[in-house]
Parts: C-alpha cells; sequence; structure tokens
C-alpha cells in the first residue's frame, strides 16, 4: 500500500505541457486542499534557471491559465513557496548526481516523478534513478504519451522503465481519462440499470465515436509529422473511449478489474486487414480553408514541407465479441474540422414494426449522445407526437431529452483533466492510468492498419480546412447503410 507522495518531482518543468496544463493543475490542487502541508514539487530541465526564476516563470502562466477568480495572490504565493528547481542534463553524470542530491535533500516520504519529456529519455532518467537508489519502495513514475511510435519502439521504452519501476508503479498518462465526461461515461453506465440492458448489438446498430479539432498542428509540426493523427489522437484517447464505450461491467471500480475490461476489449478489436483497408479506413489532410470563418493555411504549408502524413483517420471497427458481434464502431478524428466536438453516438435499433405507417409518420431510430467536449451534455434522441391536430392520424417528431451536465452541476469548477490524474498519481491508484499491456495491444491495432496503407501505397485525401474531413469518408458509413452524425 502506497502512502501520498510528498515530493513530486517533474522532468520537462519548463516544457509547453508543464505550463499550460501540469502546473496550473497541481495548483488548483493545492487551492482546494488536496496537497498535505510539507508537499513539495521540483522542476527539472536543461534550462538553466534557479529556483527563483522558475517560481516567476510559474506565476505568470498562472495569471494566464488560471480565471481571476480561482487564484488569490496569498494562495498562490504559498504555491510558489512548495516549488523548487533544478537544472539538470541527465547525459551528463555530474550533472545527473547534483540532480539525485538535490532530490534526496528534498526527500521526506513517497515521491512521484513526471516524465515529461521526450520519450527517448524515459530509459535514461529510470537508470539514474534507480542508480541513485531513488526508485525503490515508495517511489512511482508517471509517463507522457507518446509511449512510442509503434509496438516495438513501445515495447522497448517500457522495457527500459520497468527495468527501474516494476509495472505496478508505473502510470501511464491518457489524459482523457482525467477528464470528467470521461469518467461520467462509466457513472451513465454502471451507476444506471437502465442502459445496460440495451446496451449490446441486439439493440444497438451502430456506434460513432467522434474527436473533432478546430485546431491546427500549432507549432508542434516536427513531432506530429512523425505521427499523424493515427498515433497521436486513435492510438490512444479514442481507443480509450471505446474501451470504456464498449467494455463489460468491472465487478470494481479499482486498477486490476477496470483495466483488465479494457484489455478485453483491445483484444477483441477485428485487425482490419489489407483487404478490408480500403472499404474501412480513410486517411486524410487538410488544404487551406477556413475555419470558424477564418482563413486557415493548409497542413504543408504550415509544415513547411511536402509531407503524406495524415490529419484525419475515419475507420469502420468492430469488437468481435458475445456483446458487439456484427455493431460497426466507427471512429473518426481529425485537426481543422468544422467545429470542435468529442462524442459518443450510439444509434438504437428501429422498431420492429411501425403502427404509424398509415399516417406517413417516420419513426426514426433512438440514439444516446454523450458528448464531451466543447460542453459534456447528455442527450437521449426519443420519438415524440407532434402537438395538435391532425387528419391523418398522429405525427410525430423526433426530440432530445436533454441533460445538460454542466447546468445539473453548475457551481462545481470546470478542472483541468490533469488536477484528476495528479491527485491519483500523488495518492498512488492506477485506475485511471494506461497499463503496459492496454498500451501495446493498441499499437498491434495501429500498426496492423499503419502496414496496410503502405502495403497498399494509400496517401490521404485532401479535404479543405473547416470541414468534416474528405468526401470518402462519407462512403465508409453509406455503404454501410450508415450516415456520420453531423
Ligand atoms: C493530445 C494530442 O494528446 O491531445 C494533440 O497530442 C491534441 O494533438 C490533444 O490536440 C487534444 O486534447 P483535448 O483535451 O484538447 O481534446
Amino acid at each position: 500500500v502506497s502512502r501520498p507522495a510528498s515530493l513530486l518531482v517533474i522532468f520537462g518543468a519548463t516544457g509547453d505541457l508543464a505550463g499550460r496544463m501540469l502546473l496550473p493543475s497541481l495548483y488548483g490542487l493545492h487551492r482546494d486542499g488536496l496537497l498535505a502541508t510539507d508537499f513539495r514539487c521540483l522542476g527539472t530541465a536543461r534550462s538553466d534557471l534557479d529556483t527563483g526564476a522558475f517560481r516567476d516563470q510559474v506565476r505568470q502562466h498562472l495569471e494566464k491559465r488560471v480565471p481571476v477568480a480561482d487564484r488569490d495572490t496569498d494562495s498562490v504565493a504559498r504555491f510558489l513557496d512548495r516549488l523548487e528547481y533544478q537544472a539538470a542534463d541527465v547525459a551528463d553524470s555530474q550533472s545527473a548526481t547534483a540532480l539525485t542530491e538535490r532530490i534526496k535533500a528534498l526527500r521526506t516520504g513517497d515521491v512521484l516523478y513526471h516524465l515529461s519529456t521526450a520519450p527517448r529519455f524515459y530509459a535514461p532518467i529510470c537508470a539514474v534513478l534507480g542508480a541513485a537508489r531513488l526508485a525503490g519502495a515508495g517511489t512511482r513514475v508517471m509517463l507522457e504519451k507518446p509511449i512510442g511510435h509503434d509496438l516495438a519502439s513501445a515495447v522497448a521504452i517500457n522495457d527500459g522503465v520497468t527495468a527501474t519501476f516494476d509495472e505496478s508503479r508505473v502510470f501511464r498518462v491518457d489524459h482523457y481519462l482525467g477528464k470528467e465526461g470521461v469518467q461520467n461515461l462509466l457513472a451513465l453506465r454502471f451507476g444506471n440499470a437502465l442502459f445496460e440492458p440495451l446496451w449490446n448489438a441486439r439493440h444497438i446498430e451502430q456506434v460513432q465515436i467522434t474527436v473533432a479539432e478546430t485546431i491546427g498542428v500549432e507549432g508542434r509540426g516536427d513531432y506530429y509529422d512523425h505521427s499523424g493523427a493515427s498515433r497521436d489522437m486513435l492510438q490512444n484517447h479514442l481507443l480509450q473511449l471505446v474501451c470504456l464505450t464498449a467494455m463489460e461491467p468491472p465487478s470494481q471500480f479499482d486498477p486490476s478489474a477496470v483495466r483488465n475490461e479494457k484489455l478485453k476489449v483491445l483484444r477483441s478489436l477485428r485487425p482490419i486487414e489489407v483487404a478490408d483497408i480500403p472499404n474501412n479506413s480513410v486517411a486524410g489532410q487538410y488544404t487551406a480553408g477556413a475555419v470558424d470563418g477564418v482563413a486557415v493555411p493548409g497542413y504543408r504549408d504550415e509544415l513547411g514541407r511536402a509531407s503524406n502524413t495524415e490529419t484525419y483517420i475515419a475507420l469502420r471497427a468492430h469488437v468481435d465479441n458475445w456483446r458487439w458481434s456484427g455493431v460497426p464502431f466507427y471512429l473518426r478524428t481529425g485537426k481543422r474540422m468544422a467545429r470542435r466536438a468529442t462524442e459518443i453516438y450510439l444509434q438504437f435499433r428501429a422498431v420492429p414494426h411501425s403502427i404509424f405507417a398509415n399516417s406517413g409518420a417516420a419513426v426514426e431510430p433512438n440514439a444516446l449522445i454523450i458528448s464531451l467536449q466543447p460542453e459534456e451534455r447528455i442527450e437521449l434522441r426519443l420519438m415524440h407526437k407532434t402537438p395538435g391536430l391532425d387528419r391523418n392520424g398522429l405525427k410525430l417528431a423526433q426530440v432530445a431529452l436533454d441533460l445538460e451536465t454542466s447546468d445539473a452541476f453548475k457551481q462545481a469548477r470546470r478542472r483541468l483533466a490533469y488536477e484528476r490524474l495528479y491527485l491519483d498519481a500523488i495518492e498512488g491508484n492506477g485506475t485511471l492510468f494506461v497499463r503496459r499491456d492496454e498500451t501495446e495491444t493498441a499499437w498491434q491495432w495501429i500498426d496492423g492498419i499503419l502496414d496496410g496503407w503502405q502495403k497498399l501505397g494509400i496517401s490521404p485525401k485532401s479535404y479543405p480546412a473547416g470541414t468534416f474531413g474528405p468526401s470518402s469518408a462519407v462512403a465508409l458509413t453509406e455503404r454501410h447503410g450508415h450516415s456520420w452524425r453531423e
């Protein structure tokens, strides 16, 4: 049993993620009184700063990122007092020793290391910590994505890390699991008796999972161009949403039970064989267009060179087990789409027979829409009588039973995903982190698709920025009598 960590060491503490998300999240925990009084955070990176300069940097990040209503000078000052900084380059033994000495000096109990650097440094950092005897009982390590770019590189990273930290002490981040709406999917499915009996192939016709972004590559072209939508979004965030949507009820909300069930889903994903690639996958890349009325350049212009990297991917996938036999899971994600939307859409089967056929009223199938971004919202679409009199019988229309969750919980502050993740990692609870076997099974499935693209010489179809992807994505669903929810 682990005790809450009293020291958090962030590697890559001057990086973009740390400034935008990590330190503001840690501040959120501080302000809500969720950090122990003796809790300290040591930032480290190669930048040559001292603690004072680091604190100044963090103050500026907080001023930019945390709404005024959620911070006051006093609590910010007390938060900054918890921060320390040590410049270090772990490849240099003298510098590495200075860092490990600093960690030893600050350590009062359990330690959480958070590696937010390029993944090639993960194994060397772990080795340095191991050699300094700073990686034994009472320590754990949190890893940022990407864990590799294919199965082989993921295995190499995982081997490198687990040579020092056994798997039970490794916390792989998928920040989607820290999102309130994603956790609410579990609450909705397993906290209500209403949905579960219908949550299967007998009653569900198709599932669609969409993660549409309006942003482009935001100056991360060098990383992104080696990655693309399949590695950057599908391998992790989308497949985690597939897992939570498709999994069997775990016996408890605990790390083993939840992750065992997610793993079973990943293992049931039908491989998309080369012969099935043309009819079951679409790759796209955006060209110049307009998003929200603002003109934006195409991907290649943003990158400054030619590229065949996909900024959009759509798939028709299947979870081959009893519950989901025959139900297509349409998955899509892309940059520079028409609007930002993350949602899970379950379309139920049609009524077996319409008693309204005489009046010409169409009976549309029911649907459940779980919207995660930009707003959290749950909508159940039902057929309803159109009010009024009509000579030819009843007229029907589909209406939404709308549970706007942000309304129901208006007072609650909107939290960053990393607040949940830090709190859990500090306390040693891995339920919302990704286990090694999950990430490697996901890579195996993605590798199959990317290998297939390569064998067939598939390059992405272009789509104008501000649309919902290439036109061939429409055919992907229409061919099977379904359509994307726009
Ligand atoms: C990251 C990807 O993991 O997720 C980014 O690397 C993407 O490319 C981001 O923009 C999306 O996260 P969110 O929380 O904005 O949906």
